[in-house]
C-alpha cells in the first residue's frame, strides 16, 4: 500500500492555495466585486397602456408601455438598480425617423413619467434613428448610402428632445462622425449643459445584436451596418473612436458588445481612464438564457462570472438585461 505523507515534502516559498482555503479568506483577497449600482437596465418602451409583451428571443425582457416601464423601473429600484436605458418603439416610422424627436413619442413620454414617479432613478436614452426609420437604417439615406451630416442633424434633434423631457444622460448609438460634438453644442446652447453624454464610442458591427432587432423592430430592410459600425477585427481603431468622442465632449465612453471585446474594454480604460461602460448585448444575454433553459449551464453562476469578467476587464458601468437578476443574486 502506498503511503501518502502528511508532512510537507515540497519546500515551497509560496503556496497559492493558502488564499483559497475558506470563503472568508477568498473574500478577503477578492479583486473584483459587483454591485447593483454599476448596472444599467435597458427598457423597450412602446405605445399604448398596460402593455407587457415578452420578446421571444430574450426571455425576461419585455416591450413595455409607459405605465409598465414605470412599474419595471420601480421594481428594478427595489432590487438596487439605479439607472435605466430607454429604447423607443414608435408606431409611426418614416424615411427620416421623425418620431425620434416627437415630444409625445414613447421615449420622451417615458422620461417624463419616470422623472415624475421615480425621480432618483437615472434615466439614460438611446439616441439613434434605426428604431424610427421605415427602412431600419441608422440614418438618412441618399440612394443606398447613409448620409452622415444630415443624420447628425436628426440625432441632435432627438437628443435635445430627450433632454427637454428630463433625461439625465443621452447615449448616441448611431456611430455617425461628429455627433457627440454636435449634440454637446446644441445641448449647451439650449441650457442643457448638465445633461451628460454617454457615447457608444466603440460599437462593433456585431452578430450579437440579433435579438435586439427583434425587440426594437429595427433590423435594416436591406444591407447592413458595416459603413458605420466597427470591424470586429480592429482594436487600435477603437482607441481612435474613443479619443475623438472624448475630444468632442463625451462624459462616458462605451464599448459594445462586451464579452467578445474584453481586450478593447481594457485598452480603452488603460489609455484614457475615463468612466467606461460596457454593453452586454442582447445576443450575449440570449445565449446564456438559451443554454440555461436547456439545462446546459448553471445560469446564476454563468451570469455572475460573465458580469465579473466585464468588470475585471475595466468596465465601470455594465449595461445588461441581467441587471435585476444579478442585483438579486448579489443581495
Ligand atoms: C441602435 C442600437 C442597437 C443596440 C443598441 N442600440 C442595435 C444596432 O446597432 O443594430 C443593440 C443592443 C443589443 O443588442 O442589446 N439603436
Amino acid at each position: 500500500m502506498t503511503h501518502i505523507g502528511t508532512r510537507s515534502s515540497l519546500a515551497l516559498t509560496r503556496r497559492q492555495r493558502r488564499l483559497r482555503a475558506s470563503p472568508a479568506i477568498r473574500a478577503l483577497v477578492q479583486e473584483t466585486r459587483l454591485a447593483p449600482d454599476m448596472f444599467v437596465l435597458p427598457l423597450f418602451v412602446c405605445e399604448g397602456e398596460g402593455v407587457r409583451r415578452e420578446v421571444p428571443s430574450m426571455p425576461g425582457v419585455f416591450n413595455l408601455s409607459v405605465d409598465e416601464a414605470v412599474r419595471e423601473a420601480s421594481a428594478a429600484k427595489a432590487d438596487g438598480i439605479k439607472a435605466v436605458l430607454l429604447f423607443g418603439l414608435p408606431d409611426h416610422k418614416d424615411e427620416v425617423g421623425s418620431s425620434a424627436y416627437d415630444p409625445q413619442a414613447p421615449v420622451q413620454s417615458a422620461v417624463r413619467a419616470l422623472k415624475r414617479e421615480t425621480p432618483d432613478v437615472l434615466v439614460i436614452t438611446d439616441v439613434c434613428l434605426c428604431e424610427y426609420t421605415d427602412h431600419g437604417h441608422c440614418g438618412i439615406l441618399v440612394g443606398d448610402q447613409i448620409a452622415n451630416d444630415p443624420t447628425v442633424e436628426q440625432l441632435v434633434r432627438a437628443a435635445v428632445s430627450h433632454a427637454a423631457a428630463g433625461a439625465d444622460i443621452v447615449a448616441p448609438s448611431d456611430m455617425m462622425d461628429g455627433r457627440v460634438g454636435a449634440i454637446r453644442r446644441e445641448l449647451d446652447e439650449r441650457g442643457f449643459e448638465n445633461t451628460a453624454i454617454m457615447s457608444y464610442a466603440a460599437k462593433y458591427c456585431s452578430a450579437f445584436y440579433g435579438p435586439f432587432r427583434d425587440a426594437a423592430a429595427s433590423a435594416p430592410k436591406f444591407g447592413d451596418r458595416r459603413s458605420h459600425q466597427m470591424d470586429p477585427a480592429n482594436a487600435r481603431e477603437a482607441l481612435r473612436e474613443v479619443e475623438q468622442d472624448l475630444e468632442e465632449g463625451a462624459d462616458i465612453v462605451m464599448v459594445k458588445p462586451a464579452v467578445p471585446y474584453l481586450d478593447v474594454i481594457r485598452r480603452v480604460k488603460d489609455a484614457f481612464g475615463h468612466p467606461t461602460a460596457a454593453y452586454h448585448v442582447s445576443g450575449e444575454y440570449a445565449m446564456l438564457k438559451a443554454a440555461a433553459r436547456n439545462g446546459w449551464i448553471d445560469e446564476r453562476r454563468a451570469m455572475l462570472e460573465t458580469l465579473t469578467a466585464i468588470r475585471r476587464a475595466g468596465a465601470d458601468i455594465i449595461i445588461t438585461y441581467y441587471a435585476r437578476e444579478a442585483a438579486r443574486a448579489l443581495a
